[in-house]
């Protein structure tokens, strides 16, 4: 008998506020053709308004991933949240989830490996599991980006490309003959990064490496925003992504035609369809939802994966890989039965 990490329930939720690309070509020079032709985006959600945070899509998303589970916020004993858009500089939005959900004084860490969130934080949780630290843990994946874009001209390379949301999973240790391979779990993972990418995608100010933490300087020659040479760091996705696929395909005696369905994270259509071709695989067997949402960083996979729930592509006992990349460098993928 071993130890796997069973996905019990997968939940999103997203802020009602829909912006077009045609709401952000009044406001920047950009256009639908543009932003379309290159990403595949032609919307994305923002919180209504700055009172939104990320902690309040995040605890949206868990309570409903709670019920699908039919668990009570009791019953959890170990809490993983992934973000890049915490509500504060500390402490983590892990412990927000604790407190706002009434659990027990349970351990509740952050992860932060941006768009590779979702899949390092099954990673971490399947430590958890493996190592008998954890039974019921809630991993929650949740942004608010749209605050620190710049919605003007000069940021309209980043501003275009990213969006606010939230998805949320449940995952239970199950104790599983080691001799079926039908047995649901987490079979495998595979993390990598290489911080000489940290300078090409990042947001630095405010941070302790910048002279005064913040100044009005700053502000006023708008390096409180995110920045990413976006050249670089779509030639980097497309080689990670392909390698994690083939690590984890390799290393697990399966073929691309074996595998249900790719969840890959959303980016760039174009990334995600450089690598489909790359891996041989039909278009229906890799999710996308960029067109409706932009890059949600780590809420991204978890939204994937709830929409494929809800749309009957994701069942019960598929074949799923999932593969990120972000900024940092980081990337990584899980090969999941679900
Ligand atoms: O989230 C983590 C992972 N992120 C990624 O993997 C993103 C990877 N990178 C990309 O997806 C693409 O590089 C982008 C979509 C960000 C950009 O596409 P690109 O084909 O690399 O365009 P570019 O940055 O080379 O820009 C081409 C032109 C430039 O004008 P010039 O210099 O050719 O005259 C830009 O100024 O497009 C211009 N441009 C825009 N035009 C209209 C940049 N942003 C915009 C915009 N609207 N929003």
């Amino acid at each position: 008998m071993e130890l796997r990490s069973v996905i019990r329930s997968v939940a999103h939720y997203v802020p009602e506020r829909r912006v077009s690309n045609e709401d952000l070509s009044k406001i920047m020079d950009t256009s639908d053709a543009w932003i379309t032709e290159r990403t595949g985006i032609k919307e994305r959600r923002f919180v209504e308004s700055s009172e939104v945070s990320t902690a309040d899509l995040g605890e949206r998303a868990a309570r409903l991933a709670l019920e699908k589970a039919g668990w009570s916020s009791e019953d959890l004993d170990l809490i993983v949240f992934a973000t890049l858009s915490p509500d504060y500089y500390f402490p983590g939005v892990g412990v927000m989830m604790q407190q706002r959900l009434g659990c027990r004084p349970i351990p509740a860490l952050d992860i932060r490996a941006q768009c590779s969130g979702l899949v390092y934080g099954l990673s971490c949780v399947d430590g958890y599991v493996k190592s008998r630290q954890a039974q019921k843990i809630l991993l929650v994946c949740a942004e608010v980006q749209s605050p620190v874009l710049d919605l003007t001209t000069r940021g309209r390379d980043m501003a275009v490309l990213f969006g606010d949301g939230a998805g949320a999973l449940t995952i239970e240790a199950a104790r599983v003959g080691t001799s079926d391979p039908t047995q649901r779990g987490i079979i495998d993972s595979f993390l990598g990064s290489d911080g000489s990418g940290a300078d090409v995608l990042c947001m630095k100010t405010p941070g302790t490496a910048v002279p005064g933490f913040i100044s009005q300087d700053d502000i006023a020659q708008a390096r409180v925003h995110p920045y990413m040479d976006g050249k670089v760091v779509f030639k980097n996705a497309v080689t990670r992504l392909i390698e994690t696929a083939t690590t984890l395909m390799t290393r697990n005696g399966v073929k691309p035609e074996q595998l249900d369905l790719v969840i890959p994270h959303q980016a760039n259509l174009r990334i995600n369809e450089m690598v489909r071709t790359q891996l041989g695989l039909p278009p229906e067997r890799v999710f996308n939802n960029i067109q409706r949402y932009g890059n949600t960083t780590a809420a991204t996979i978890p939204i994937c994966m709830s929409e494929a729930v809800e749309q009957g592509i994701l069942r019960e006992g598929a074949l799923v890989l999932t593969i990120a990349f972000g900024a940092g460098f980081t990337w990584g993928g899980n090969l999941i039965r679900w």
